[in-house]
């Protein structure tokens, strides 16, 4: 069993793909737009009550953490941002398109909390070293492996066969996908993406996560900022795995060493990142990951 070359199309055409609900739609539209305003998107949520509840639910949410907490969104928009508060609606809108697993050997909570863990390390990194939108750099690790659930929607004896594998071989499962001749999540996943019309960003960081730093240092068309933030979707996709954050697949145990790392976040010009200052991020976004839990409750 191989999945035809043509995935491009089934995922055109596929009436097992989920849609994005219309206000996720126009959300999406409004963080493309720089005019955009808090109230627009204040407007929008009025119109949609549930998405309101869970977009509170998560702004009160230990992760979030506002003081006295908040009843109404337009208290979320003040302590959380305009960007904050679109993202989330991006993230909860997905997280509820894929609400059931065809396949069974993957369990959809370990999935999202592994997505959350690079989200939320993604985030953390792109803040402290000021590299991009850190709002966005969350959207980018929580939807990362998305194509796992588009395989699972288009071919889910193909998901298990490639997590039984994985499992078998201690193998990552990019690297079983890649033996098998399958197409990669991480194309299918950015082509679901651009189907979508989400911020570039998200597809070329969902496109690109599996790339060696180096490589993704000589992606031309990405500012380098962009290819930074694609290569901290990379190191917390590792990261994530090595706390034990979730599953999504990967039986691997291999991880690269600070000294590995930080000779290769040189070509991404990040000469500062020496180990002295990886291992102390390291620590801070182990740190983080211990908010995951928090926030996985408040996105269900
Ligand atoms: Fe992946
Ligand atoms: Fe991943």
């Amino acid at each position: 069993m191989a999945l035809a070359p043509n995935t491009q199309l089934k995922i055109e055409r596929t009436e097992n793909l989920p849609a994005l609900p219309a206000v996720t739609l126009r959300v999406t539209e409004l963080l493309q737009d720089s005019k955009s305003s808090a109230k627009e998107i204040a407007d929008l949520l009025r119109q949609d009550q549930s998405l309101t509840v869970r977009i509170l639910k998560l702004a009160n949410s230990s992760y979030y953490a506002i003081p006295g907490g908040c009843k109404d969104v337009s208290r979320a928009l003040s302590f959380l941002g305009f960007n904050t508060i679109a993202q989330l609606v991006l993230g909860l809108s997905v997280f509820s398109a894929f609400d059931k697993l065809g396949c069974s050997e993957l369990k959809l909570i370990d999935f999202w909390k592994h997505a959350l863990a690079v989200a939320v390390g993604t985030e953390l990194l792109a803040r402290e070293l000021k590299c991009g939108n850190p709002e966005e750099a969350f959207t980018c690790g929580l939807l990362h492996d998305m194509g796992k659930l588009v395989l699972d929607r288009i071919e889910p004896q193909a998901l298990n066969l490639v997590l039984d594998q994985a499992k078998a071989e201690q193998e990552t499962f990019s690297d079983v996908e890649t033996r098998l001749g399958f197409v990669g999540h991480e194309i299918l996943g950015s082509k679901l993406a651009e189907h979508w019309g989400l911020p570039q960003m998200i597809s070329h960081s969902i496109l690109h996560h599996h790339l060696d730093l180096e490589s993704i240092s000589k992606l031309s068309q990405l500012d380098l900022n962009s290819r930074r933030l694609v290569s901290f979707v990379n190191l917390n996709n590792e990261w994530a795995r090595e706390s034990e954050q979730g599953h999504s697949g990967n039986f691997s145990k291999r991880f690269r060493s600070l000294t590995e790392l930080s000779r290769q976040f040189q070509a991404l010009e990040l000469s500062h990142l020496n180990e002295e200052r990886l291992k102390q991020l390291k620590q801070n976004v182990f740190k983080a990951f211990g908010r995951v839990e928090g926030l996985i409750h408040a996105f269900r």
